[in-house]
Formats: C-alpha cells, sequence, structure tokens
C-alpha cells in the first residue's frame, strides 16, 4: 500500500459537551488524552506518510512533546487551531508537506478508530473517487423538526448513514472547496463542502469504534471498548 495520504486532525474544540476541564482532545481516557490515542491509531495506518495536528491555541507545544513518540515513521505537524472546526482544518490543509496527494480529515473526538478505516478510505480515494466517507446505518428513526420543535418530517431511516471519520478526498478537490470557501459558510463535516463544489461522495462501511466522544456518556462507552481490546 502506498504512503502517500496525510491526515489533518482537527483537536482544537473546548468540548464544553464533555463538562467543564481541559479542552477535549486533551481529557484523558483511562490515563492518555483522547489526541495521543487517536494519533497512535492513526499513525499504525500503512497510507500515512504524514499527520498534521490542529491544536488548541496555547497547547501547541504540548501537543507536540505528547505525539513524539507515537507517530511512528509518519512526518508530524503541530499547527494552532483556529475558532471553529472549519478554520482549524484550513490551517491544517495549508500547513501540509506538499507530496500527499490524498488528504484524511479525522476528529480527534475519534479517538478509538481502527488503523485499518484509514487505509480503507484512503484506497478508495486511490481507486478514482473524489470524496469518500465511512458510514453506519442509523438505528434510531430521525425527525426534523422546526424551531419550535413540532415534527415537520420523518426521512426513511432505510436511506439514512451516520458519518464518522477519517473522511478521505482528492488532494486537488479538498484544496479547490475550501479556496472556494464564502466568509461566513459553515459545514460540520467535510464531504458536505466538497458536495457544495460538485464533488460527488462515495461511502464505504464504518466501524462502531470510529464513535465520536462528545458526552460524559461516550467516554463511559470508549472506556468499555478499551477494555475489550
Ligand atoms: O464539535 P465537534 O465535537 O463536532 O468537533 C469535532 C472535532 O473538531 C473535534 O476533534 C474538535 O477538537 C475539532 N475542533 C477544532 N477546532 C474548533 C472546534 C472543534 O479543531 N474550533
Amino acid at each position: 500500500m502506498p504512503r502517500d495520504t496525510v491526515v489533518l486532525v482537527p483537536a482544537a474544540g473546548r468540548g464544553e459537551r464533555l463538562g467543564p476541564g481541559a479542552p477535549k482532545a486533551l481529557r484523558a481516557l483511562r490515563g492518555d488524552p483522547l489526541l495521543l490515542h487517536a494519533v497512535r491509531r492513526i499513525a499504525a495506518a500503512e497510507s500515512v506518510a504524514a499527520i498534521v495536528v490542529a491544536a488548541p491555541p496555547g497547547a501547541e507545544r504540548a501537543v507536540r512533546d505528547l505525539l513524539a513518540s507515537v507517530v511512528g515513521a509518519a512526518e508530524l505537524v503541530v499547527v494552532t487551531g483556529g475558532a471553529s472546526r472549519e478554520e482549524s482544518v484550513a490551517r491544517a490543509l495549508a500547513a501540509a508537506p506538499p507530496d500527499p496527494q490524498v488528504v484524511l480529515v479525522h476528529d480527534a473526538a475519534r479517538c478509538l478508530c481502527p488503523p485499518e478505516l484509514a487505509d480503507e478510505v484512503a484506497a478508495a480515494v486511490r481507486g478514482g473517487h473524489d470524496a469518500v466517507v465511512p458510514v453506519l446505518p442509523v438505528t434510531d428513526t430521525v425527525k426534523q423538526v422546526d424551531g419550535g420543535g413540532a415534527v415537520v418530517a420523518t426521512p426513511d431511516r432505510a436511506t439514512l448513514r451516520a458519518v464518522q471519520t477519517p473522511q478521505g478526498f482528492r488532494r486537488e478537490v479538498l484544496v479547490r472547496a475550501y479556496a472556494a470557501v464564502a466568509a461566513g459558510e459553515t459545514w460540520t463535516d467535510d464531504a458536505s463542502l466538497v458536495a457544495r463544489y460538485g464533488a460527488a461522495v462515495h461511502t464505504i462501511p464504518g466501524r462502531e469504534e470510529a464513535m465520536k466522544v462528545t458526552r460524559p456518556f461516550d467516554l463511559l462507552v470508549a472506556e468499555a471498548v478499551l477494555d475489550r481490546a
């Protein structure tokens, strides 16, 4: 498998939904920060040549020291994260080493994502897809509601998927989309951004282990996953 992939890791979120404390990526899960768990797994993927972390402002040095021992052969770049996830990814993309032509974007909060999933996403991009996202079927019925909380639609669950990271892109496609962004534009995942600019987004099967740690309950689940391994 070619080492042709750079992984951008936005890790500058405050993690307010997790309760008061350090920035989320630096909170401990069984003694190690979430970011360390995440990068250790990403660095173990065979495709990965470089990892660019968008660190919480002020924690750049600490993040570099934290990760130096787990990146292995991968090049590590640390940039200062932005005020939004979008800005953090943009800064990481701008600092990515020039050679890798496959770009993955991976949330630090998905700290137990297996290395194989990163390789599968990269392989699908290498295989010719402009944009690739790992997805899982949705188990809850999902409602669309209005501002007052009244249900306005119930999309057919069979057509819905929950989207994870790492999300993969042909470098040129992601760079073009970020270059085209207008002031004030927002998005919650990078695949929706590139889709706005015309790219087709391909799905592959995700992994339950690639769950996102957002709330305290998710930490309990992540601990159980870690203990099982
Ligand atoms: O807010 P949410 O949990 O969806 O954030 C997803 C990822 O984006 C997290 O890994 C978080 O650290 C990152 N993020 C960031 N910069 C921000 C806000 C979020 O890198 N300003």
